[in-house]
C-alpha cells in the first residue's frame, strides 16, 4: 500500500512543491499554494507498483471500409456550428470559458435546447437550482424545450446516473469550478478538484460517446482553477467573450481536434437570451461617425470570414510625466511598437501625448494586419485629418517602417465593396504590378466588386496620404492627397 503523502500545488501554473510557501517558485504567484492530497509512490518514475497491466490492442490508421463515419450533431445555430467546425461530435469534450456573467449558462441552454429535438440532452447545473434555471429558459422562450435538468455537484452521482447503455447524447456541466470529487480531500475549484473531475467526465464521455460541454470561470485571481489547466485536457476550448457593457458576445474557438480553431461565431445579447448575428461587420459599424478624425476602419479576417471594424484613436497632450498608454481590444505592446516605429521612422514624436486606442464594438482584434489601421487613426487622430469614411486600411508594420503584405487580401476587399467602401490603403505586394497590367476590371457586378486599392510601401507614405489639407489644395477624386499611387 502506497504511503499517502501531502503535495502543495500552485493554484495559478499547477507547479507542485513539497513543501508550502508563500510564493511559488515556478510562476511567481503569491498565495496561490494550497495543500493538496497527493501519491508520491504513484508519482515516481517506476513507481507502477506490482501487477502486470492489460495488453493494449493495437489497429491500423486507415478507416476499414464497413466503418460508418460518426454524425455531427448540428445545432442549427449556424455562428455556433461554424466555431464548432460544423456541428457537435459525439464523444468529445468542449471547454466554454468566459469571464463570470458574460452568457455561458444562457449560450449552452440555447444550444441544448436546439438539439434537445433530436437528441437526449442533459443539463447538469452546479451553480444554479433547477428551479432558477428553469425561469431562465423561460425568459429564453425555451420553457417547452425537452431538455432534462438536474441540480448536483458530485461527480460520483453525475456519473453512476450517466453511465449506462441508455446515456444522453449531450451533457452540459456547469460549472466544472462547482463540482467535486470526494476521494480528494481539497475543496471544489481546486487545481486538483478541477483536473481529477474533468477527467472522469471526460473519461465517461468517451466511453459512452457523449458530447460534454463543461463550463469554466476565467478569474482573474489565482485562488480558483481557471479553465487554463482543462486547456490540454479536452478536445475543443471555446472561449466566450466580450465586454461587458457591450450587447456583444464573441464565441472564440482557440483549439478544435474536429475543426478549424480561430474561427468566432457573433452573438447578441439581449433581453430574451442571445441572437445570431449573421453580418457583423455592417453591426460594428453602424454607430460610427464618419467625420470624426481619429478613426479608421480595419478590415480584418477572424478565421474564414472577413470583418470589418472601427478603430478609434484618441491623442491628447499628457498632463503627466509619464504619457499614459490604455488600449481596449488589440495588444497594447503592438501598439507601443506602432508608436516606436511612427516616432523613429516618420519622425512622428507621440512622446507627450497620452494615448488611447478602442476597437469599437468590444471585439478583441490579435491580427498583426491591424497595424496599418491603428497608425492611420492615430495619426489622424494626431493631426486632425480624416480617412475617408469610405476607405478601409489594412497591412503589418515591421520595425523599419515598411508595410507588410498580409494574407486574404482578396476576401478582405470583397467584404469592404459589399459594405459599400470604395478604396482600400493596403500593402504593395510582389505581384502586385504585375497584376495592375494584366487584370483591368474587378467584378461585372458592382455590389461584388472589390473596393479599389491606393498600394504603400512604406509608412511615410501613409502619413502623405494623410496630412492635413492646406486651403488651397483641391481635393483629389479619392479624397486622399495624391502621393501614393492608386490603382483600379
Ligand atoms: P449567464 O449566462 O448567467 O452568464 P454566465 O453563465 O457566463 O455566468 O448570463 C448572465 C448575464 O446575461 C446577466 O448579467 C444577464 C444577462 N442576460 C440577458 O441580458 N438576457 C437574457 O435573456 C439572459 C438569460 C441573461
Ligand atoms: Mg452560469
Amino acid at each position: 500500500m502506497a504511503k499517502a503523502t501531502s503535495v502543495f500545488a500552485c493554484q495559478e501554473c499547477g507547479a507542485t512543491h513539497s513543501k508550502w510557501s508563500g510564493r511559488c517558485d515556478a510562476c511567481g504567484a503569491w498565495n496561490t499554494i494550497i495543500e493538496e492530497s497527493g501519491n508520491a509512490e504513484a508519482a515516481r518514475p517506476g513507481g507502477l507498483g506490482k501487477g502486470r497491466g492489460k495488453k493494449i490492442e493495437f489497429v491500423g490508421l486507415a478507416t476499414p471500409a464497413d466503418h460508418q463515419k460518426p454524425p455531427r450533431l448540428p445545432t442549427g445555430l449556424a455562428e455556433f456550428d461554424r466555431v464548432a467546425g460544423g456541428g457537435l461530435v459525439p464523444g468529445s469534450a468542449i471547454l466554454v470559458g468566459g469571464d463570470p456573467g458574460i452568457g455561458k449558462s444562457t449560450l449552452l441552454l440555447q444550444v441544448t435546447a436546439a438539439l434537445a429535438g433530436s437528441y437526449r440532452c442533459v443539463y447538469i447545473s452546479g451553480e444554479e437550482a433547477v428551479d432558477q434555471v428553469r425561469l431562465r429558459a423561460e425568459r429564453l422562450g425555451l420553457a417547452d424545450a425537452p431538455v432534462e435538468l438536474a441540480s448536483a455537484t458530485n461527480v460520483r452521482d453525475i456519473v453512476a446516473s450517466l453511465d449506462d447503455a441508455h446515456a444522453p447524447q449531450v451533457v452540459v456541466a456547469d460549472s466544472i469550478q462547482t463540482l467535486f470529487m470526494d476521494t480528494l480531500d481539497s475543496a471544489p475549484g481546486t487545481v486538483a478538484q478541477v483536473r481529477a473531475s474533468a477527467q472522469e467526465l471526460i473519461r465517461l464521455c468517451k466511453r459512452r460517446g457523449i458530447v460534454l460541454f463543461l463550463v469554466g470561470h476565467v478569474t482573474k485571481e489565482g485562488t480558483i482553477a481557471g479553465p487554463k489547466v482543462l486547456e490540454h485536457m479536452v478536445d475543443t476550448v471555446l472561449y466566450f467573450e466580450g465586454e461587458r457593457g457591450h450587447q456583444f458576445r464573441i464565441l472564440r474557438a482557440v483549439k478544435n481536434r474536429f475543426g478549424p480553431a480561430d474561427e468566432i461565431g457573433v452573438f447578441e445579447m439581449q433581453d430574451s437570451g442571445l441572437s445570431q448575428v449573421a453580418n457583423p461587420s455592417a453591426l460594428f459599424l453602424a454607430d460610427r461617425d464618419r467625420a470624426a478624425s481619429g478613426t479608421s476602419v480595419f478590415a480584418g479576417m477572424e478565421g474564414t470570414r472577413p470583418m470589418l471594424v472601427e478603430i478609434q484613436a484618441l491623442t491628447a497632450p499628457t498632463s503627466f510625466g509619464t504619457p499614459r498608454r490604455a488600449v481596449v481590444g488589440w495588444d497594447s505592446g503592438r501598439l507601443n511598437m506602432v508608436l516606436a516605429v511612427l516616432e523613429a521612422r516618420c519622425g512622428l514624436g507621440m512622446g507627450q501625448n497620452d494615448v488611447y486606442l478602442n476597437v469599437a464594438g468590444g471585439l478583441r482584434i490579435s491580427e498583426p494586419a491591424a497595424d496599418l489601421a491603428v497608425a492611420a487613426a492615430l495619426v489622424s487622430s494626431l493631426n486632425g485629418s480624416v480617412v475617408p469614411a469610405d476607405t478601409v486600411v489594412f497591412g503589418e508594420i515591421g520595425l523599419s517602417g515598411e508595410v507588410r503584405p498580409v494574407s486574404r487580401e482578396d476576401v478582405r476587399l470583397k467584404e469592404a465593396g459589399k459594405l459599400g467602401f470604395k478604396r482600400a490603403i493596403v500593402p504593395e505586394t510582389r505581384g502586385t504590378k504585375k497584376e495592375r497590367a494584366s487584370k483591368p476590371a474587378e467584378s461585372a457586378n458592382p455590389r461584388e466588386a472589390a473596393a479599389q486599392t491606393v498600394r504603400i510601401r512604406h509608412l511615410n507614405e501613409l502619413l502623405d496620404l494623410l496630412a492635413p489639407r492646406r486651403a488651397s489644395e483641391s481635393a483629389s477624386p479619392t479624397g486622399l492627397r495624391p502621393a501614393a499611387r492608386a490603382e483600379s
